[in-house]
């Protein structure tokens, strides 16, 4: 593998944009950078819903992600037809956001590989969510992080002998 090799490219989405794939995003840069695979991936995240287009991530998905040494960053977008040919890997936090994505594909980009994201997080079953923190108390965020941190790490793994990396 070279330098010049084009980047993975790392889609991931949730409802809003501002709590779950925010904090998903900022953890697997933070997982790439610490692989030293900077240069190999692009690494983006959107919404299934436009409702908070342009805001910065929620402040306590921030806050639980600086307290875990993780910025967060990026504003939100909804998911477009053109992400499902633009991204190779597709992540969906919860069974909503993965039925969204799915008609999308079917009517865009047949061969996108659009999963739940937790199906990567080895203490999780096929179908485990990440569920939605937005009208819970910060324990939510909390837990959120965790299993986002485990299944980022399931998912570089993934990708690093998919691509031996
Ligand atoms: P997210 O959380 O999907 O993890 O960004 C939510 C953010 C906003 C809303 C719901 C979930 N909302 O209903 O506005």
């Amino acid at each position: 593998m070279t330098s010049t090799s084009p980047p993975i490219r790392v889609l991931f989405v949730c409802l809003g944009n501002i709590c779950r794939s925010p904090m998903a995003e900022g953890v697997f840069r933070h997982l790439v950078r610490e692989a030293g695979l900077e240069q190999r991936f692009r690494i983006d995240s959107a919404g299934t819903g436009a409702w908070h287009e342009g805001e910065p991530p929620d402040e306590r998905a921030t806050a639980v992600a600086a307290q875990r040494g993780v910025v967060l960053g990026g504003r939100a977008r909804q998911v477009e037809p053109a992400d499902l040919r633009a991204f190779d890997y597709i992540l969906a936090m919860d069974a909503d956001n993965l039925g969204r994505l799915e008609r999308m594909k079917r009517l865009s980009a047949p061969d996108a590989e659009v999963r739940l994201f937790r199906s990567f997080d080895p203490g999780a079953g096929p179908d485990a969510e990440v569920p939605d923190p937005y009208y819970g108390g910060p324990h939510g965020f909390e837990d959120g992080f965790d299993m986002i941190e485990r299944a980022g790490r399931g998912l570089l793994e993934h990708i690093r002998r998919e691509h031996r990396l």
